[in-house]
């Protein structure tokens, strides 16, 4: 009885774990076939330089950052490798968690992301 209730309870706590990482929003990340989508380069990922470098730049110090981590940045490809999957999670959000919406910057397009995505699964090409 009590074991049948245990089991119940990790069952749960296996499907909520695969939803998605800490909670917030639930990002929903499509799988990318790499053999067939076109990977872009980083340089050709011009919206991280448009849309995020604006606060996750190098160059960025103190309230230029407007409270962007001092550690995340996307203006070189160095930078941005680590933090590309951690990048496009925050972009399949619902709503897509960056820019901040505070930010009144224009919102990451579906190509955009789809990009970033591809970009981010297949190897991060530069
Ligand atoms: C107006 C400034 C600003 C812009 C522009 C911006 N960010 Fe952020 N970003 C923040 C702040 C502030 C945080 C920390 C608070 C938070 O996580 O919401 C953050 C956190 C993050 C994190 C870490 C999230 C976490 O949960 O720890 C990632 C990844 C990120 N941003 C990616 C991006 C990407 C990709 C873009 C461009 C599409 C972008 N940001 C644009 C301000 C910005």
């Amino acid at each position: 009885m009590k074991t049948g209730f245990l089991l119940i309870l990790a069952t749960l706590g296996v499907t909520m774990a695969c939803g998605g990482d800490d909670g917030e929003g639930e990002a929903e990340v499509p799988e990318v076939d790499c053999a067939t989508v076109t990977v872009p380069r980083y340089a050709e990922l011009t919206f991280l330089q448009d849309s995020c470098a604006h606060c996750h730049g190098a160059d960025k110090e103190g309230p230029a950052r407007q409270e962007a981590p001092v550690s995340i940045n996307f203006d070189t490809i160095e930078a941005a490798k680590p933090f590309a999957k951690e990048a496009v999670e925050e972009l399949y959000e619902d709503p897509p968690a960056m820019p901040p919406a505070s930010a009144n910057l224009p919102a990451v397009t579906e190509a955009q992301r789809s990009a970033l995505n591809a970009w981010a699964q297949c190897g991060t090409p530069e």
